[in-house]
């Protein structure tokens, strides 16, 4: 029966919802993108049937790589919106309708590399990735025929683009990024196409200032991508992009959310930054998402500013209101309401959808023990459904390390100062198992593997608080440090 009862709490993993609508938007924009990539193939005159089955061909390639496509950013954006997507094709689209119309006169580069960047920012370096060699590898003109040499310069500056885009920690490292990869750019062409044309072109202002020359290829590549840095900040607004100068700054403690927290509940505030370091040191060990995991540990607990005083970390010892209460139940409502009103101060605060992910997984569909069992002492038969948190159970890897971080930091922190390494170890494996055997990690792909450093990393930080609360002998003379 208890099986039973938790099979049927825990909600099968989702997969994103889109709605039709969304869907067939996104279908009719693959479609666009495939007949503005595949039409010239028709204008041949006369037209005979093998004509129309390449041109049938080549539009079917299209539109199943814009389905890849999708498929990809899904894969490494499991939480990915409907208009991440439409962000994604429609970028796609532009492109090839710019190749149409200016395929002539703007070098490749700085048409393909900018939206590579937006993409590696906001969605990932695979996104961004698969997003380049589709765009690279489709052009919509047979008539135009690409350098070799600039098709390889192309794709190596755009992949180093996705892969650092993917990585970069901050607006500064953009513009870096957008000053060396023009300049990259500008002596790989000099030394691979340059050359070829020096011998061709004799009067050497043409060389400089002619279209399509490699130095106002460059410079307009610079400008596109500076452009699009000062743009990103639109793009994360419009479309909800969770880019990892955005994360930084969600991470900053002088927001007025995080202040309100450490200002009304002192105790969840610190409760809070003991996890941070928890569940960073973990991440850091299982090689997840050190960025994400630091920002939603941060928002985790917002929802208890609806009623601080209601949380034990902040009773410093007075009355308990739950107390005075004594009605189990509706003390159970009020642990959930902090998920749920965690989750309101999300929206009004408009943090990104991974960020507000953390506030329901960290409490998954845990039983409120305490309150259960004072349920039980009244009543025998009451039903283990009311003092359960209503899940999620943790969807990914960093969402399910924040839960155990969670039930981990009042044990440690309650712990004997003379406890020996093993007595804390063996606290952290009783906390992590009954989270296991609960069911709760079974969405998050937490490997035996990574449970195991999981459980090193409580342990390392756990001897780092400790030595922290030993006390340095002082004496009266000595004031330096
Ligand atoms: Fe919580
Ligand atoms: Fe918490």
């Amino acid at each position: 029966m208890p099986i039973i009862l938790r099979r049927s709490q825990v909600p099968v993993k989702q997969p994103i919802k889109i709605s039709r609508i969304d869907n067939l938007i996104i279908f009719l924009v693959c479609i666009l993108i495939s007949i503005i990539s595949s039409y010239k193939l028709l204008l041949i005159s006369p037209l005979n049937i093998a004509d129309i089955f390449s041109w049938f061909l080549t539009f079917i390639e299209i539109l199943i790589s814009s389905g890849v496509l999708i498929l990809v950013s899904k894969k490494e954006n499991p939480t990915i919106s409907s208009r991440q997507i439409f962000l994604i094709i429609t970028l796609l689209l532009a492109v090839q309708a710019t190749k149409l119309a200016l395929a002539s006169t703007i070098s490749p580069l700085s048409m393909i590399i900018p939206p590579a960047l937006i993409i590696s920012q906001g969605m990932g370096t695979i996104t961004a990735l698969a997003w380049v060699s589709i765009a690279s590898l489709i052009w919509p003109d047979p008539e135009i025929v690409i350098n070799n040499n600039l098709f390889f310069i192309l794709l190596v500056c755009a992949s180093i683009v996705s892969l650092l885009g993917g990585r970069i920690r901050s607006r500064a490292q953009l513009l870096q990024l957008s000053i060396f990869v023009p300049i990259g750019s500008f002596l790989s062409q000099w030394i691979l196409i340059g050359k070829d044309k020096i011998s061709l072109i004799n009067n050497k202002q043409d060389f400089v200032l002619a279209n399509g020359d490699i130095f106002s290829d460059s410079l307009l590549l610079a400008i596109a991508m500076l452009f699009t840095i000062l743009f990103i900040p639109i793009f994360e607004s419009i479309f909800g992009l969770l880019t990892k100068a955005r994360l930084l700054e969600l991470a900053d403690k002088e927001k007025p959310l995080i202040r309100r927290l450490s200002l009304e509940a002192p105790g969840t505030f610190e409760h809070t930054l003991l996890i941070c370091g928890l569940a960073e040191e973990a991440t850091r060990m299982i090689g997840g998402d050190i960025d994400l995991i630091k920002t939603g540990a941060l928002y985790h607990d917002v929802g208890k500013l609806h009623a601080p005083n209601w949380f034990i970390e902040n009773q410093d010892g007075s009355k308990n209101p739950h107390d005075e209460l004594d009605d189990p139940i509706k003390s159970a409502e009020v642990l959930q309401a902090h998920v749920d009103e965690g989750l309101k101060f999300a929206r009004k605060n408009r943090l990104p959808k991974p960020i507000a992910n953390f506030i329901p997984e960290h409490q998954g569909t845990l039983k409120m023990g305490y309150f259960f069992q004072k349920a039980k002492e009244k009543n025998l038969d009451i039903n283990e459904y009311y003092f359960r948190y209503k899940g999620p159970i943790p969807q990914s890897k960093e969402t399910a390390i924040l839960m155990l971080a969670d039930g981990c930091e009042a044990a440690l922190r309650a712990m004997n100062i003379n406890a020996s390494d093993k007595e804390a170890l063996k606290t952290i494996s009783n906390i992590i198992y009954s989270r296991k055997k609960d069911g709760q990690l079974d969405d998050s792909n937490l490997s035996k593997g990574e449970i195991f450093l999981i459980k090193r990393a409580f342990l390392n930080v756990w001897k780092r608080i400790r030595h922290r609360r030993i006390q340095y002998p002082t004496s009266k003379n000595n004031t330096f440090s």
